[in-house]
């Protein structure tokens, strides 16, 4: 296998409009892949796409090899492809603990299973690890977000997609946030989808990108390059 997910020819459509153009991406196993754009290009419905929660018009998505066209949101959380979206979803009424529990819970895990996840998603997260015990809605923007992306990886995905992670985070969470992100992919083998507004810092984490206009991939290439293109820098990285 050489790609971890193949997407040929998408086309993702709400009623007659269609927001994914004909759009054609690659990720291999391990490797951390950026989808830039501006607002309205795209992006956060080609993750939904992906997932299961905007049904294809037409195109290709494969999964290790296997179409995943029509598959359910859940099906595909528990066997290897997790999503975290735009905004922070966590329960804001239950604590850090009962957030992975629940998370984990879903994810098939019970008895010693649960409880082992749970802790190294905690060593992962220090910062959740001191809040354990706190509600969800105590948390800082940047806890959340760390908070999400723990619910997410609790059943050990080998893609995960994340939807604008550090949206509305300091500028010194979100260099955390997304170094977290790339270290834990370095360490665990996990292929990461991330979209972000903060073209520079993505790049900076990853090892390719592509550049989403309108539906369409307008560039492409390895993350230490894709910035020198003059439209990439002029368009996303604001020089
Ligand atoms: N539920 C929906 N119904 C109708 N149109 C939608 C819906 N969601 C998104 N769109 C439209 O599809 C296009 C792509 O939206 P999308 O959310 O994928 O953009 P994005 O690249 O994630 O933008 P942003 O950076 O603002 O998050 C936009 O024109 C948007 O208005
Ligand atoms: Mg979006």
């Amino acid at each position: 296998m050489t790609s971890i997910l193949e997407i040929e020819d998408l086309v993702l459509s709400y009623g007659a409009a269609a927001a994914v153009r004909g759009l054609t991406l690659h990720i291999a196993p391990g490797e951390v892949v950026t989808l830039i754009g501006a607002n309205g290009a795209g992006k956060s419905t080609t993750l939904k796409g992906i997932v299961g929660l905007v049904k294809p018009t037409s195109g290709g998505i494969r999964f290790e090899g296997r179409s995943i066209v029509g598959k359910r949101t859940d099906w595909l959380a528990r066997n290897g492809l997790a999503l975290v979206p735009e905004g922070r979803r966590v329960f804001a009424g239950l604590t850090v603990v009962e957030n992975l529990d629940v998370a984990s819970a879903a994810s098939g895990l019970r008895g010693s299973d649960l409880k082992a996840a749970i802790a190294e998603v905690l060593e992962i997260f220090p910062r959740l690890g001191e809040r354990r015990d706190s509600l969800a809605w105590t948390l800082s923007g940047g806890e959340q977000q760390m908070l999400a992306m723990g619910r997410a990886i609790i059943s050990k995905p080998r893609l995960l997609l994340l939807d604008e992670p550090s949206l509305g985070l300091s500028p010194k969470l979100a260099i955390e946030v997304v170094h977290l992100i790339s270290r834990y992919s370095r360490e665990h083998g996990l292929s990461v989808l991330l979209v972000e507004q903060n073209a520079r810092l993505a790049l900076a984490s990853s090892d390719r990108g592509y550049v989403l206009e309108t539906g369409r991939i307008v560039a492409e290439g390895p993350a230490s390059t894709l910035g020198d293109e003059p439209e990439v820098r002029k368009a996303y990285l604001g020089s």
